[in-house]
């Protein structure tokens, strides 16, 4: 919510003293009301019409991709990289929500709403992320355990965590492990491997607090509509 005459003047229909003598003559109405209270609370969904002309308000977008490797999870790369928003056809000035690796596939979201991306890498909401993790070799009980019960990386011990193993192929000694945690600290999952001597090999977040990529081709993109940004909202609120 912002106050009404900061988003006129924002949208850049007048200077801020400005949008406040049209708000107290009466020349503005948000939601079909004339609104002379300066310090009126709006949102983005709210209709605001000056002297009859309707203000499009910045739109929020908010988009789920599967990021494929060899992308690196920024606006720009100084070393010319390809970034994930190259992946996607908006107008709107997108970043992503938190970052994964260059070499890390998966769920990412990107969007231009600053509150839900400060909501959902805030560490003290505890959002849910879930990693499939190629390494190399084959955990042991206390392995697991202690990756379960928090590992130190860079000093700092690291929440409790799920740890499943899904599958251990003979053949090239490797494991697939599916990895559950709510932190985000700087290349978690391999360091975490790292702590009990394994190497991840390959890995991809399956899931995003309750947004999966099943169903996205590595690369593809999909809307999230208006329920699932409510329902993000709603997760951040939970802890
Ligand atoms: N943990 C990592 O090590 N890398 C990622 O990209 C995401 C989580």
């Amino acid at each position: 919510m912002e106050r009404l005459q900061k988003v006129i003047a924002n949208l850049g229909y007048a200077s801020r003293r400005k949008a406040e003598e049209l708000i107290t003559k009466g020349h503005v109405q948000v939601n079909g009301v004339t609104v002379k209270e300066l310090g009126t609370k709006v949102n983005p969904s709210d209709q605001i019409i000056v002297d009859g002309n309707l203000l499009k308000q910045n739109q929020k977008v908010y988009f789920l991709l599967n990021k494929p490797r060899g992308y690196i999870s920024s606006t720009n790369d100084e070393k010319n990289r390809k970034t994930v928003i190259d992946l996607i056809k908006t107008k709107e000035r997108i970043y992503p929500v938190g970052r994964l690796d260059y070499d890390t596939t998966g769920a990412l979201i990107l969007t231009n709403d600053g509150e839900l991306t400060n909501l959902l890498i805030h560490p003290k909401n505890q959002i849910e992320k879930v990693y499939i993790a190629k390494i190399n070799g084959i955990l042991t009980k206390e392995e697991i355990s202690k990756l379960r019960n928090g590992v130190y990386i860079d000093k700092v011990k690291t929440a409790k965590a799920k740890v499943r193993v899904k599958k251990y192929t003979k053949k090239t000694n490797t494991s697939l492990v599916e990895l559950t945690i709510h932190e985000g600290k700087n290349h978690q999952v391999k360091k975490m491997f790292e702590a009990v001597n394994h190497e991840v090999i390959k890995l991809h977040r399956e899931k995003f607090a309750f947004l999966d990529v099943q169903n996205l081709k590595s690369g593809e993109y999909r809307i999230i509509n208006p329920k699932e940004v409510k329902k993000l909202y709603f997760e951040t609120t939970k802890k």
